[in-house]
């Protein structure tokens, strides 16, 4: 028996300048894809992996992420006295059931390494996992955090989601190189083309190992001076495994405009209500 995976740690203080202005008042990770927020999908998702304990890494233009968890007694009232109850368990369900929510901040913007750095005090000396919700991974079966968590339930082992990206592409990105029993060898964070490991990258899921914290707190500031995740993983593969895992579905970025589109128009086309009706137009404006 493993220690249990039961919490996930979100990072979204970053500032989402690709979006600007969309996301000059709105977090980016409130942006929807059709009708949920990129942020209400990736909870969604960590249900789905049974995990009960939700930590947000935020900043302070964030609030709107918090508030969408929580209580809006106002709506929800409305919503009832009109009878609009299927309306009121949307916005009910925001956060599932049996989940809670934590809200730490990240002072300053120093990295992703450093985000998740801030989240100690609350996950504390266990195994989390770690969701970045731009990379939305769309898995209309259990999900990429539901496989990951299995396969640490199962084996104990740690894992980074993964696939391969075309080579000038790499510098986007962390990129795993594997040993011969295909564990992860060596990490590094947004390698040229030219010098990068593999063409596998890292997209945005994690499970590790508590001694990750200890490692953030003592990593130097890497690619783009900032305090890299992927750092603290690398200064932990001479002493703990880590697997790939290959996921299935699909993966958008969310964080490109490119991505973002993409995933709207996959959800919408198998939309119940206007799935038909879109890829109707869809056709006729080709
Ligand atoms: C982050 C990580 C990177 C990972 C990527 C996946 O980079 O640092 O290792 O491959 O997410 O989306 P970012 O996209 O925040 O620059």
């Amino acid at each position: 028996m493993f220690m249990p995976i039961n919490t996930v740690v979100l990072p979204v203080a970053g500032l989402g300048t690709r979006f600007l202005p969309a996301t000059k008042s709105i977090p980016k990770e409130m942006l929807p894809v059709l009708d949920k927020p990129l942020i209400q999908l990736a909870v969604e998702e960590a249900h789905k992996a049974g995990i009960q304990h939700v930590v947000l890494v935020t900043s302070a233009s964030k609030r709107a992420i918090e508030d969408h968890f929580d209580v809006n007694f106002e709506l929800e009232s409305t919503l009832e006295s009109r009878q609009k109850l299927a309306m009121l368990d949307a916005v009910r369900s925001t956060l599932p059931q049996g989940m809670t929510l934590s809200v730490v901040r990240q002072p300053k913007a120093l990295g992703l390494g450093h985000a998740v750095l801030c989240a100690y005090p609350i996950v504390g000396d266990k195994p989390f996992a770690v969701m970045l919700p731009d990379d939305l991974i769309d898995d209309l079966d259990g999900g990429c955090l539901a496989d990951m968590v299995a396969l640490y339930n199962k084996k104990g082992a740690y894992s980074l989601a993964v696939e391969e990206v075309p080579r000038d592409k790499t510098d986007k990105y962390g990129v795993v190189s594997l040993n011969s029993d295909g564990q992860i060898m060596a990490m590094v964070e947004k390698p040229k083309p030219e010098v990068a490991p593999s063409t596998l990258a890292v997209v945005g899921r994690y499970v590790l190992p508590a001694e990750i914290f200890q490692a953030l707190a003592t990593v130097q500031a890497g690619a783009g001076g900032e305090i890299q995740l992927t750092d603290g993983i690398a200064s932990l593969l001479a002493t703990q495994c880590f697997y790939p895992h290959r996921f299935k579905g699909t993966r958008y970025d969310c964080g490109s405009k490119l991505g973002y589109l993409q995933a709207n128009v996959a959800f919408g086309l198998r939309d119940v209500e206007i799935g038909t009706s879109f890829q109707a137009w869809l056709q006729d404006n080709k």
